[in-house]
């Protein structure tokens, strides 16, 4: 399984701090937004990942992330010119995925919850010739922001929409999706919608049609946060400070879910924890070494 990490767009909701810096670039707390998505993907078991940014932010990511083989995963970039919406990530990673399955991740989506590993590499295990997508549901208080999606009563979708006035249920779509291979075959015969996007929505409504389309729903020991607006990120930074500062476990460390999944050995977590000198974030390192 490959994994995608969409870390374009414009950020403008955050400007004028994005104006000249990507917004999955932005702290959340005490590490840099798109750790979070990305060390998801990692608990998922995936080790091979496609950084899709903007032509501007790209040299930055990859200063930030290198080519990934300090974490043992295997990074590769490619430019998104305009923010043409999220199921272009299909278009512009089809050699990537190379018709096989995947799982794409919003770059400002946060996942936090026990065992949420378990449950998104289970996820990707479940994808069959009869469910050829994935998608998980969290209920909000305000799903007008979302895409929706209606379920009957066995937890089936019955219907999906974006961003709608009149949401037919509570659950919105979480920004973390797992396809088959004939994912970017579909998202090539998509449309943009009526605000200019190659909606994400209409590639899942296109599995749901063919009734394929699977549908989790993440309970209430979960959180699904989103980062788009200053206090949806300063909300985000609490949350991960409060949990962080209680347990004195780092939340989305890629170094530690490294070791953690056996890719990296204590000589490299020692040589990390090293490279941050006298920052607290090499001491925590030390600590995960010493803990064995
Ligand atoms: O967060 C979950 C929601 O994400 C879903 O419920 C919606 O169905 C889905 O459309 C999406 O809605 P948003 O309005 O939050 O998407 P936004 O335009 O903010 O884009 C999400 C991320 O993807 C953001 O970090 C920027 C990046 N992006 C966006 C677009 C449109 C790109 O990299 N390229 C793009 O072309």
């Amino acid at each position: 399984m490959k994994g995608i990490i969409l870390a374009g767009g414009a950020g403008s909701r955050l400007h004028p701090m994005t104006v000249a810096v990507s917004k999955q670039l932005m702290p959340v707390y005490d590490k840099p937004l798109i750790y979070y998505p990305l060390t998801t993907l990692m608990l998922a078991g995936i080790r091979e990942i496609l950084i899709i940014t903007t032509p501007r932010d790209q040299p930055v990511f990859q200063a930030l992330l290198g080519d990934g083989s300090q974490w043992g995963l295997k990074l590769s970039f490619i430019a998104q010119d305009e923010p043409r919406g999220l199921a272009d990530a299909y278009r512009l990673g089809a050699d990537f995925v190379d018709a096989g399955p995947s799982a794409l991740i919003l770059g400002d989506n946060i996942f936090y919850g026990d065992g949420a590993g378990r449950v998104f590499a289970e996820a990707g295990r479940s994808l069959t010739a009869e469910r050829g997508a994935m998608v998980f549901a969290y209920r909000v208080a305000d799903p007008r922001r979302y895409g929706v999606v209606e379920l009957d009563v066995a937890g089936r979708p019955l219907s999906i929409e974006e961003k709608p006035a009149f949401p037919r249920s509570p659950w919105a779509v979480t920004g973390l999706y797992f396809y088959d291979g004939q994912a970017p075959e579909i998202a090539a015969g998509l449309r943009p919608s009526a605000r200019g996007e190659l909606e994400i929505t209409d590639l899942n409504r296109a599995y749901m049609e063919q009734g394929r389309l699977g549908v989790e729903r993440l309970g209430r020991g979960f959180a699904w946060l989103d980062t788009g607006t200053p206090d949806s990120l300063l909300d985000a930074a609490a949350f991960v400070r409060t949990l962080e500062q209680r347990q004195g476990f780092k939340i989305a460390c890629p170094e530690e879910v490294a070791w953690h999944m056996g890719w990296i050995d204590a000589a490299a977590l020692q040589a990390l924890a090293e490279s941050f000198g006298a920052a607290d974030y090499g001491a925590y390192l030390r600590g995960v070494l010493a803990a064995g």
